[in-house]
């Protein structure tokens, strides 16, 4: 298998160097028996967190969407909870960019909550679409070309103008979660919304995510999930050769299909196989796309 090594900063490396990089930095310790890597130490997920605060604060802070508009059309363009009315929504690990911020421009949705550990530095990403007090949707029309050619030269102008010419695309924001889902408190009220979308592999903790996914979601409450949808065998496989910084978790298929058959009905499941290669590298793997109703 071909080496790869990603770091912190973000840094691709196919070389030599990434062949010799395995000796002194993987993950095989974190390898569990069948289920791929479920859950690591504080101080490797930490190395997590600085490539995803460089990756989006450094990197990305010119860049607008975290394959968002991908994600809405695997989801068949969220026709499932199109129309619907929800009291509080929550999205967990929401980024600067949010899922619901699509979600919302299909549904009504009185007040949202959302968590991120990086949310108080995302509130100054230039295309942040919420701040402490609103979520805003995003908006077709005049928008498409005032957020690329404003929002870059200008974007507390476009901040400005973006709000007041679509004041009524906005959601009510309850509170902003700085926390570890893994360490999230009680949420009140319960949720009758939850969505965590490509979330899970940066996370330290499966179990603790999916103790804290029911305890926040209402019973009847809908569920919208999507992550990388690993296979232990290959799991084991790639760890040798292969580290990526900021995905400590890969969780085997067979742990998400656990937890979603025994708490939810679904209505909607779709797996997707993303075929793509990385400086040469084959990083090709499945996608699970998920909406249920939890029991
Ligand atoms: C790839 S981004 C996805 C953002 C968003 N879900 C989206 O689709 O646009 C992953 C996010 O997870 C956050 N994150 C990583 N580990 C976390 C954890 N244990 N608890 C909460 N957020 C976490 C990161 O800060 C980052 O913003």
């Amino acid at each position: 298998m071909k080496p790869l090594h990603i770091d912190e900063e973000v840094t691709i490396r196919t070389d030599e160097d990434a062949r010799r990089a395995p000796e002194t930095e993987n993950d095989a310790a974190y390898i569990s028996e069948k289920s791929g890597i479920t859950h690591v130490p504080l101080e490797r997920w930490q190395k997590a967190q600085k490539a995803e605060r460089n990756h989006w604060m450094v990197r990305g802070r010119h860049v607008a969407n975290d394959r968002n508009d991908q994600h809405m059309a695997m989801f068949d363009g969220y026709a499932a909870p199109r129309g619907r009315r929800f009291t509080h929504a929550l999205e967990l690990s929401c980024g600067p960019f949010t899922n619901l911020s699509l979600i919302g421009q299909l549904c009504q949705i009185e007040s949202v909550s959302l968590l991120d550990l990086l949310i108080e530095s995302y509130l100054s990403h230039k295309f942040c679409n919420y701040t402490r007090e609103r979520l805003y949707t995003r908006r077709g029309g005049l928008d498409a070309w005032l957020r690329p050619v404003l929002g870059r030269v200008w974007p507390a102008a476009y901040r400005f103008l973006a709000r007041e010419l679509f004041p009524s695309h906005n959601m009510s924001v309850r509170q902003l979660l700085a926390l570890p889902i893994e360490q999230m408190p009680e949420i009140e009220p319960a949720a009758d919304l939850l969505v965590i979308i490509n979330v899970i592999e940066h996370c330290y903790d499966i179990q603790a995510v999916f103790r804290n996914i029911l305890a926040a979601l209402d019973r009847g409450g809908l569920l919208v999930f999507h992550d990388r949808y690993y296979d232990h065998e290959q799991v084991s496989q790639t760890v040798l050769s292969q580290y990526d910084a900021a995905h400590p978790l890969k969780v085997d298929r067979c742990v998400l299909d656990g937890f979603l058959q025994t708490h939810f009905d679904p209505i909607y499941q779709r797996i997707v196989p993303e075929r793509f290669t990385l400086e040469g590298v084959d990083f090709s793997f499945d996608t699970l796309y998920y909406i249920g109703y939890k029991r």
